[in-house]
């Protein structure tokens, strides 16, 4: 069985360790292609294998196209809006990811945003403290809950919004639930985005959404640049000289917000939440265990295409 390890951003050397230690204990082989820069490398190394992990590679049709015998992508972390889950389906291919295991990496760099924002990006003036403000937590899944464990070391009052999970779930937590998401932009001047990007969610973080925010606002998003209306936002921000945005995924108008809003916009060069080793390993682990029990037992836990 062959197995490819596909990361255009790779794993730490550890992570990488322990997944051949996984597939080799299982007696498949490990492929490796790291940091390739042309889709053409993928094409090329996808031919003859059984099974893929990738983190946000893109696995299209053509891919899949060219993917002969594969039979199971492990998305090595929590979103998979990269993976045609249809074509995959058409071509016979499980799909998977790992749920919660790069949660806590995600959720620790949203602090480390907010701070930054609050200090003025660390420019020696005076700024504000994150005890006592009123956190939003946009969408209470994984990293969301994380954002909350965490927030309460801070002393934060937490507010949270999902479509989905239930209010209980949420109380339980400590969580003050709101019953919309404008609701909860309304209140929380610091609001942090844990939307998978869907049909539903693109696009849906607009300026309507946005522009009751209280004074001060700080908006952090560590989930996809898609939620986003960026010309709505560029126009929000245009109008309100308070508001930050500080993102780990950078816009698709990168440029145009660093030339308009040098003191308030802050976007990471590359997608930076799940890179440690702890969320690494744990990750890669998990999809290399995962592989070995889909064709040891047929395990398709975690499958997320029909
Ligand atoms: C995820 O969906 O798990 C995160 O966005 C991390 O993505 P990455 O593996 O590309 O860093």
């Amino acid at each position: 069985m062959k197995v490819l390890l596909a990361t255009e951003k790779p794993f730490a050397k550890v992570a990488v360790d322990d997944i051949r230690n996984v597939i080799e204990s299982a007696g498949y082989e490990l492929i490796l292609l790291e940091k390739y820069t042309d889709k053409a490398q993928l094409l090329e190394a996808v031919k003859d294998v059984n099974a893929i992990i990738i983190r946000s590679d893109i696995i299209d049709k053509e891919v899949l196209d060219a993917a002969k015998e594969l039979k199971i992508v492990v998305r090595a972390g929590a979103g998979y809006d990269n993976v045609d889950l249809e074509a995959a389906t058409e071509h016979g291919v499980c799909v998977m990811n790992t749920p919660g295991q790069n949660s806590n990496a995600v959720a620790e760099l949203v602090f480390g945003m907010f701070v930054y924002a609050v200090r003025n990006f660390f420019n020696g003036t005076s700024g504000t403290e994150l005890k006592g403000k009123k956190l939003g937590i946009h969408a209470y899944g994984n990293v969301g809950r994380n954002v909350a464990r965490i927030a309460r070391g801070f002393e934060m009052e937490v507010y949270a919004y999902d479509a989905f999970c239930p209010k209980e779930v949420m109380e339980a937590d400590g969580i003050k639930v709101v019953g919309s998401a404008k609701e909860l932009y309304e209140v929380c001047p610091l609001v942090s985005l844990h939307l998978p990007a869907t049909a539903e969610t693109k696009g849906s973080i607009n300026y309507d959404l946005l522009k009751d925010m209280p004074k001060g606002a700080v908006l952090v998003n560590t989930a996809r640049k898609e939620v986003i209306n960026e010309d709505e936002l560029i126009k929000l921000m245009d109008e309100r000289n308070d508001f930050k945005y500080i993102t780990d995924i950078m816009p698709a108008a990168h440029r145009k917000f660093v030339e308009l809003f040098p003191t308030r916009y802050f976007s990471t060069p590359k997608k930076m939440g799940a890179q440690t080793s702890e969320a690494n390993i744990n990750a890669g682990i998990a999809a290399a265990e995962q592989i070995v029990g889909f064709f040891k037992e047929g395990c398709e836990k975690f499958r997320v295409n029909k």
